[in-house]
């Protein structure tokens, strides 16, 4: 899921000249007429969202959340002048007076400079009866001065078990062919229904239930098998050594073949003896969130339709050529699904500026990702390996290709409406892996997670005690490989 596999429709001058040394077909591939934009990526999902809370402004003002009870909780900043400090019995006074019952209150340095100089500011937290909260407010005013709305770091829900996917359900863009003209699939009813068909089993799907499977039609089996076959004919060129060697297993165990469209519960049954992977149905491209979430549990939201007819090398939107060929082959490395999950686990709870980030580094990463495998470059990430064209564009002398790093890739503006002029590089895995942790590391969350392996649950490490259980777990573990080093001896 999450980006299409299509590629784009007006390339560059200097394109054309690259393109005139390939052979007809691959040129009448890039140069497609029917390249109608890469529409949908967890950037701009993310980037919405974003936009949505800053919209709605920091601090706005006075906040106050009312409980069932009439009570509301109130965070508040203010300010003293320097002297007299009798002031702040003062204005504890007032909460007392309108019956607020502070539960916290602590001091900080000024984040602007206070009347008379004052260098530090006061935050409270407290409750007080919904009735009485206006009254306070005025006291308040009457004593202290600039009187705000202290928001405190948000931590967004997230989930904690892998049952809890079956929240993460928001399908925030809606690019389809019910909506949007230029869809190869609009004008056909047919398709349109179809897919409506095909998105029920997404919408009634809940964690633990068998993949329904999709009995697809001749059509559909006939656009399968020309995308399988082009691509196929690339991928010993082009792909990773890591996705050759789960390709041909797919192919052995998991029904892989250009005359049958894989059942997604027989790969999902697949990935899962590999890397511990597994694939859920989702009807469209869900929100960065959401579709991150997911990772952490090593669960890949999968789209289970396919592109129309019409188009059978390009599509606008994911479908299940571009899971199935794309990012599936990579999901059963071990270190690729580390990399995947760790990516997952660094956004829970993160805000949306950090959303965006990360969804950016998995765009230049899972999506478009290159590697450097014996001295040459190789094509690791969906987009390529699920895109005919933009396969040979990324490995062609056309675009750049930087190094990767982390900090770079997670801000680097990326190209929607037609091949990516930048690609960043791996030296592998493993080094990407690392890169990746001590990117998330730094990430700002008052916690850390941890995920249980048995349980399918994430740790929330933000106590003490969460953090002694956890090194319980990693004491074991190397208890286990020092007995596993003295036999070696
Ligand atoms: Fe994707």
């Amino acid at each position: 899921m999450s980006t299409p596999s299509a590629t784009a429709a007006s390339p560059g001058k200097g394109f054309r000249r690259a393109v005139s040394e390939l052979d007809a077909k691959q040129a009448e591939a890039i140069m497609s007429p029917r390249f109608i934009g890469r529409r949908q990526s967890l950037i701009q999902d993310a980037r919405k969202e974003r936009a949505r809370a800053e919209a709605t402004g920091p601090g706005a003002a006075l906040e106050a959340v009312e409980d069932r009870d009439g009570r509301a909780q109130l965070n508040l900043l203010f300010s003293l002048p320097a002297p007299p400090p009798h002031l702040l019995s003062r204005t504890l006074k007032a909460f007392e007076t309108f019956e607020a019952r502070i539960q916290h209150l602590e001091t900080r340095p000024a984040q602007r400079a206070g009347p008379g100089g004052a260098h530090l500011e006061y935050f409270v937290r407290c409750e007080v009866p919904c009735a009485s909260l206006a009254a306070l407010l005025s006291a308040l005013r009457r004593v202290a001065q600039d009187v705000r709305g202290a928001r405190e770091p948000k931590v967004f829900w997230f989930p904690r078990k892998v049952s809890e996917l079956d929240k993460c359900d928001h399908l925030v863009t809606k690019f389809d062919p019910d909506l949007d003209l230029d869809h190869p699939g609009f004008s056909d009813q047919e398709y349109r229904q179809r897919r409506r068909l095909i998105a029920q089993i997404a919408f009634q799907y809940r964690h633990g239930d068998p993949i329904p499977r999709v009995e697809y039609t001749p059509e559909e089996i006939a656009t399968w098998k020309e995308v399988y076959s082009t691509l196929k004919g690339l991928y010993a060129t082009h792909a990773c050594r890591e996705h050759l060697r789960a390709f041909q297993l797919l192919e052995r165990c998991s029904g892989y073949r250009e005359d049958s469209i894989p059942q997604l519960e027989d790969v999902s049954r697949f990935l899962k003896e590999r890397t511990g992977f597994q694939l859920r149905p989702v009807a469209g491209l869900l929100s960065a969130r959401d579709f991150l979430a997911s990772l952490a549990f090593r669960v890949f939201q999968c789209t289970q339709y396919i592109r129309h007819a019409s188009s059978p090398m390009h599509s606008p939107e994911p479908d299940c050529c571009h899971e199935l060929l794309g990012h599936v082959p990579m999901l059963a490395d071990p270190t690729f699904a580390q990399f995947s999950q760790d990516i997952g686990l660094a956004s829970l709870g993160a805000s949306d500026e950090e959303i965006e980030k990360l969804s950016t580094l998995y765009w230049f990463t899972v999506e478009f990702g290159l590697c450097k495998q014996n001295g040459e470059l190789k094509a690791y990430g969906a987009g390529l390996l699920s895109s005919y064209g933009e396969l040979l564009h990324s490995l062609s002398s056309e675009p750049e290709v930087r190094p990767f790093d982390p900090e770079l890739a997670a801000v680097q503006p990326y190209q929607d409406q037609t091949y990516q002029p930048v690609y960043f590089v791996s030296e592998s895995f493993s080094d990407a892996r690392d890169k990746l942790r001590s990117y998330a590391a730094r990430i700002q969350r008052p916690f850390s997670v941890r995920f249980d392996p048995y349980t399918l649950a994430v740790d929330v490490l933000d106590t003490p005690r969460a953090v002694a259980r956890a090194l319980d777990v990693v004491r074991e573990d190397l208890q286990a490989l020092t007995h596993a080093l003295g036999a070696l001896r």
